[in-house]
C-alpha cells in the first residue's frame, strides 16, 4: 500500500478522500443531533494534513443505508457543520455527490480548502452490484479530483464504487487512519501476546459466526454476553424466557462448545443476568441466576456476578478484543454489565495490555457510559470492517490499495 507522502507535492491537487462519516444521529425540532462524533473526530487529522499540505479536500462519505435516493433524514449536512468546528475551519458542502453542486464547489475550491459531498448512497451506484453501475459512478467522483486516499476503515470491507472501484481509477494511497487500524488489528491476527481474550457482545450471534470460527483458533478465552448469549444458554440447555434466540443457529453453537473444550479454549459465560418483564428502562426487572430465567422475561444485561467473574477473566490478560455490548446499555438499568467490561478493559489497560474495544455500537457505549478514548488502548472505527479483518477475509477496500501498488 502506497503512503500519502508517496503521493508527492499535493498542493493546489484535488485529493478525493472517502471517509467513515457514519454517525448516530437524533432528530429533534431544530434539526438532528449528533450523538456520537467519534467517526468524525477520527477522520480529521487526514483532512486537516492533506489541507495543511494545500492540497483541494475533497471528502466523500455516506450516512445510514438509503436506498439510492436523496433522503432528508441521510443528509450529511450536520456532518459538514461538525467537521468544520473540529478543523477550526469552514468545509463547503455540495448538496449533491456528483451533480452541479460537487462540481461547481469542487471548482471553485482553493488550496487548502475542504469540501463535503452530500452522502455516496443517495446515488444507486455507490452500491449497486453489478461492476459496471458502481464503475460509472466511481468515473464521475474520479473525475472531480486528481488523486484517492482511502481512510474509510469503518467501509474498507464493502465493495462499493467510492471504496474500491475508485481506487482502481486514479492514483491512491492509505490513509493514517486506516494505516492505524490496520496496524491495531495485525497485531490481533499475527502475534497476540497471551493470554489473549475476546468479548463478544452485541445482538445476533449470526452476524459473528465466521469471528467465533476464526477466534477458536487464536484466542485463549472467549467471553459472551449480550443477546447472542441466549443461544449459547440454549445450547446448553438453560431456557430463556422470552429473550431474544436464534433457534437455528443452536446446534452451531453447540459444535462451537465442543470446539472450544477439544482446543483448550475457555468460553467463559454469565452467571446471572437482569431479566425484565418487557424490552422497557420501566418494565420490572430483577437479576436472575443463568439457568433460571422465568418463562415470560427476557434477559437484558448481565448480572453483576457476571460482571466480577468477566473482570476477573481479563485481568490477567496482555490481549484483549471487545466487540458488541453486553446488555441494552442504552436503558439506565440495563447498562450496569457493559460498564463493567468497560472499567475492566480500562484497568487491563493501565496495566500495560493491549486493548482494541471494536465497533460503532461499543465505541459508543464506551463514550455514552462515561468513559474515554485514551482510557483504551484503540478504539476501532469499524464493526463490520473489524470482525471482518479478524475473521481473516479479504477485505475489497485493503486488497485494491494493494494491487494499486502494483501498477
Ligand atoms: C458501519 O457503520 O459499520 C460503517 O459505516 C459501514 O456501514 P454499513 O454497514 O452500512 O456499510
Amino acid at each position: 500500500m502506497r503512503a500519502i507522502s508517496e503521493l508527492g507535492d499535493l498542493r493546489g491537487k484535488r485529493v478525493l478522500v472517502r471517509s467513515d462519516l457514519n454517525v448516530p444521529l437524533e432528530p429533534g425540532a431544530a434539526g438532528p443531533t449528533i450523538t456520537d462524533d467519534g467517526r468524525i473526530r477520527a477522520s480529521v487529522p487526514t483532512i486537516a494534513a492533506l489541507s495543511e499540505a494545500g492540497a483541494r479536500v475533497v471528502v466523500c462519505a455516506h450516512l445510514g443505508r438509503p436506498k439510492g435516493a436523496p433522503e432528508d433524514r441521510y443528509s450529511l449536512a450536520p456532518v459538514a457543520t461538525r467537521l468544520g468546528e473540529l478543523l477550526g475551519r469552514e468545509v463547503t458542502f455540495a448538496t449533491d455527490t456528483v451533480g452541479e453542486s460537487a462540481r461547481s464547489a469542487v471548482e471553485s475550491a482553493q488550496d487548502g480548502d475542504v469540501v463535503l459531498l452530500e452522502n455516496l448512497r443517495f446515488n444507486p451506484g455507490e452500491t449497486a452490484k453489478t461492476d459496471d453501475e458502481r464503475a460509472a459512478f466511481a468515473g464521475e467522483l474520479a473525475s472531480l479530483a486528481d488523486v484517492f486516499v482511502s481512510d474509510g476503515f469503518g467501509v474498507v470491507h464493502r465493495k462499493q464504487a467510492s471504496v474500491y472501484d475508485v481506487a482502481r481509477l486514479l492514483p491512491s494511497a492509505v490513509g493514517g487512519l486506516v494505516e492505524t487500524e490496520v496496524g491495531v488489528l495485525k497485531r490481533l491476527t499475527e502475534s497476540p501476546e497471551r493470554p489473549y481474550a475476546v468479548v463478544l457482545g452485541g445482538a445476533k450471534v449470526s452476524d459473528k459466526l465466521g469471528v467465533i470460527d476464526n477466534l477458536l483458533q487464536t484466542a485463549d478465552r472467549l467471553l459472551i454476553g449480550g443477546g447472542m448469549v441466549f443461544t449459547f444458554f440454549k445450547a446448553q440447555g438453560y431456557e430463556v424466557g422470552t429473550s431474544l434466540l436464534e433457534a437455528d443457529q443452536v446446534e452451531r453453537v453447540k459444535g462451537y462448545l465442543d470446539q472450544a473444550k477439544e482446543r483448550g479454549v475457555e468460553i467463559v459465560l454469565p452467571v446471572d443476568i437482569v431479566a425484565a418483564t418487557a424490552f422497557s428502562a420501566e418494565a420490572d426487572h430483577e437479576v436472575v441466576p443463568a439457568g433460571a430465567i422465568p418463562a415470560d422475561r427476557m434477559g437484558l444485561d448481565i448480572g453483576p456476578e457476571s460482571g466480577v467473574l468477566f473482570a476477573e477473566k481479563l485481568k490477567d490478560c496482555e490481549t484483549v478484543f471487545w466487540n458488541g455490548p453486553m446488555g441494552a446499555f442504552e436503558m439506565a438499568p440495563y447498562a450496569a454489565g457493559t460498564a463493567a467490561v468497560a472499567k475492566a478493559l480500562v484497568e487491563v489497560t493501565e496495566r500495560g495490555a493491549l486493548t482494541v474495544v471494536g465497533g460503532g455500537d461499543s465505541a459508543a457505549a464506551v463514550r455514552q457510559l462515561g468513559f474515554t478514548d485514551d482510557q483504551f488502548g484503540h478504539i476501532s472505527t469499524g464493526g463490520g470492517a473489524s470482525l471482518e479483518y479478524l475473521e481473516g477475509r479479504q477485505l475489497p477496500g485493503l486488497t485494491v490499495l494493494d494491487e494499486e501498488t502494483t501498477r
